[in-house]
């Protein structure tokens, strides 16, 4: 299998501008891992290296497996007309990026669907008039609509979430997104043709579940035609009742909170994978030439795809370095670590600077806590997407 390390030579064949940032990054996110973990007395802001913003708690989409808006998602038990109200707003944000932008953090839009926030595309032009990477992860369904001015802005990357073939990602992501997510493809690599750009770099990607894994190869075929820069696959974020009561014991010892984001993925889409199967189609697809790079998120010794999907408890990474080098913002202006699970808030934007919040007590007790656990992590890390991204591999896995 084509290692993750393969997409380098993408970037870095696309523009130095962009690779620089993107390089800038990964040195801070390296030192982040050799460097002692600190708390307390240090000024964390010299290694911030990705700041995600979620910038809506809304959606058009209910994509089954969705930790927000999917069969358990969180969301659903929310007054959404209060949780609007509470929305930042674009002047905030401004004032949010002049703080970071020294720093040069990557950043990363995601929501909800963040093209439903009002002001989605003059805070990215914001962010790239700053000299930040941008990058924007979309459901893909409204990308047709603002395709000129995406290139035109010069957004770094735009990741699109596409998870099957036609019938099987509209099973899973609702009528029609499939069409809709290939027509915006096609709209911006028009654009970028026409406008002679090489941004956004379009990265597709695929969560796999017990309802698509036997899709993946159709879908890498049918990426053929609409042509994306490069493909991830996320081997997606699963949860069990076990591991759900562990983490809400632990977080009410710890912190005195209660949880409700970990729930949302306690879905059993993992549950029946024929593993040794979707280690054929994905072998398959990585010795195939597709014209893109293919990466699977996290990066797994073949022979432990059965203790992912069937044994959420043990570990597969550890060492969560997510707290020395990034962070979440919420619709709300709440600041979190952990972007799927923002149960613990460090701060709120709206009251505070960001960097009072990033170098204050709540985010300091976070690391002294985390830091002290078994392996670096909480008990409902194991399967969590930045963990898979930023921890470290367990040796074996
Ligand atoms: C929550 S969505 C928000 C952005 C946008 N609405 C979208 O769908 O791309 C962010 C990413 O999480 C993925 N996702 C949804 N459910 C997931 C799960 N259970 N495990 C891992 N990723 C998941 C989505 O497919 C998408 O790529
Ligand atoms: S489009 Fe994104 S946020 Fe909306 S339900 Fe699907 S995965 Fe969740």
């Amino acid at each position: 299998m084509k290692q993750n390390i393969s997409v380098v030579p993408l970037l870095f064949s696309r523009d130095w501008g962009l690779s620089a940032k993107m390089l800038w990054a990964f040195i801070k996110m390296g030192k982040t891992r050799i460097t002692p973990k600190r708390d307390y007395h240090y000024n964390h802001m010299k290694n911030l290296c990705l700041v995600y913003f979620k910038l809506t708690p809304l959606c058009n989409l209910r994509c089954i497996m969705c930790g927000q808006w999917g069969d358990k998602g969180k969301m659903k038990n929310l007054s959404l007309s209060e949780e609007v109200k509470k929305i930042v707003p674009l002047d905030r944000y401004k004032e949010i990026i002049d703080e970071i932008a020294p720093r040069r953090p990557v950043t990363y839009l995601w929501g909800g669907e963040p093209f439903l926030y009002p002001d989605l595309l003059p805070l990215a032009k914001y962010m790239v008039d700053k000299g930040l990477y941008v990058s924007v992860n979309t459901n893909g369904t409204y990308l047709e609509k603002y395709a000129e001015q995406i290139v035109r802005d010069k957004w770094s990357t735009v990741f699109v979430s596409l998870d099957a073939f036609r019938e099987t990602n509209d099973a899973i992501r609702g009528a029609g997104s499939y069409d809709r997510v290939i027509a915006g493809f096609k709209a911006i690599n028009r654009e970028k043709e026409k406008q002679k750009s090489p941004y956004p770099v379009m990265s597709m990607v695929t969560v796999v579940t017990n309802r698509n894994y036997r899709d993946l190869a159709n879908l890498t075929e049918a990426s053929r035609e609409f042509k994306p820069d490069l493909h991830i696959f996320n081997l997606g974020t699963y949860t069990n009742d076990t591991i759900v009561a562990a983490q809400r014991t632990f977080m009410k010892e710890k912190f005195g909170i209660d949880i409700e984001c970990l729930e949302g993925y306690n879905t059993d889409y993992n549950t029946g994978i024929d593993v040794h199967k979707l280690h054929e189609i994905l072998k398959d697809i990585h010795q195939k030439n597709y014209g893109h790079p293919i990466i699977t998120v996290p990066a797994l010794n073949p022979e432990k795809t059965e203790t992912y999907y069937s044994r959420l408890e043990t570990p597969v990474r550890s060492h969560c370095i997510v707290p020395w080098c990034q962070t979440n913002i919420d619709y709300n202006g709440d600041v979190h670590f952990c972007a799927d699970y923002p149960d613990f808030i460090l701060g709120n934007i709206k009251e505070q600077s960001f960097r009072e919040i990033y170098n204050g007590d709540r985010a300091n007790l976070f690391r002294k806590t985390i830091n002290a656990c078994e392996g670096g992590m909480f008990p409902g890390c194991r399967r969590c997407y930045q963990n898979m991204l930023f921890g470290r591999k367990i040796r074996g896995y």
